[in-house]
């Protein structure tokens, strides 16, 4: 099996379950126009994060990693009237970009975007976060889940997006990223107030994986 097929396959499913959105498509192309990498979740990646925040009815969402706000607008709009987003971005064009998409979506009062690099913006948050949802630097994987954790109530669900990176995980000589992502796991595994798993996924974006944390009660 080869990329064109786990392409066709998601555009497929994709083309069979979701509605077309005008706003996110409007958002991936503003985003691609202003030169931001195309990294964002992809639609049906998208669509399990908000079925995600439903389930959990999630009135707080923490992002860590916003790019064009493609991903903070799937998890907003599981949000109820009251509910918050804060989502963290080091870089302000990226921030700028997310910003106009997040205000088109009709979402501004409800999502904060802040502007600086996670692991200084993370302290001068104060919790509990319903669902946190990790997707920024790689490397920093470890910071960013000591700190989920920190911000989390028993029963919060935090989810990290690319942790098998074309199965770059399984090898323990690989980059600062692999090394970040393998912290993490060994961090999650020694930690008795959660329970976790990962699973690889296939698709657009390639092969990469998701694992989902859940803080014990
Ligand atoms: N969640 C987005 C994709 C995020 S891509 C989506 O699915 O739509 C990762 C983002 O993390 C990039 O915009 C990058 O600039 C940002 N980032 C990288 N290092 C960071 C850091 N140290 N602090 C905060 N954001 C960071
Ligand atoms: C990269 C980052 C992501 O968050 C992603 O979903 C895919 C790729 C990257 O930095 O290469
Ligand atoms: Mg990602």
């Amino acid at each position: 099996m080869t990329q064109q097929d786990w392409t066709k396959v998601d555009d497929y499913m994709v083309g069979a379950l979701l509605a077309p959105d005008p706003v996110l498509n409007q958002a991936l192309a503003d985003s691609a126009a202003a030169g931001l990498p195309a990294i964002a979740v992809a639609p049906n990646q998208g669509k399990l994060l908000q079925l995600l925040a439903q389930m959990l009815g999630a009135e707080r969402i923490l992002e860590i990693g916003t790019l064009g706000g493609y991903s903070t607008i799937w998890l907003a709009r599981a949000l109820p009237a009251n509910g918050r987003l804060v989502t963290l971005e080091y870089e302000a064009r990226h921030a700028e970009v997310a910003r106009k998409n997040i205000a088109r979506a009709g979402l501004a009062a409800q999502v904060e975007v802040k502007v600086g690099a996670a692991v200084d913006l993370l302290p001068t948050l104060s919790g509990p976060f319903d669902l946190v949802f990790i997707d920024a630097d790689k490397a920093s994987n470890p910071d960013y889940f000591a700190w989920a954790l920190r911000l989390s109530r028993p029963g919060s669900l935090i989810v990290v997006d690319n942790v098998v990176r074309g199965g770059g995980v399984a090898d323990p000589a690989g980059d600062a990223n692999i090394r970040g992502i393998r912290r993490m796991f060994e961090m999650i595994a020694a930690e008795p107030r959660v329970s976790a798993t990962a699973v690889q996924t296939v698709g657009s974006k390639g092969w990469d994986g998701l694992c989902m944390i859940r803080v014990l009660d």
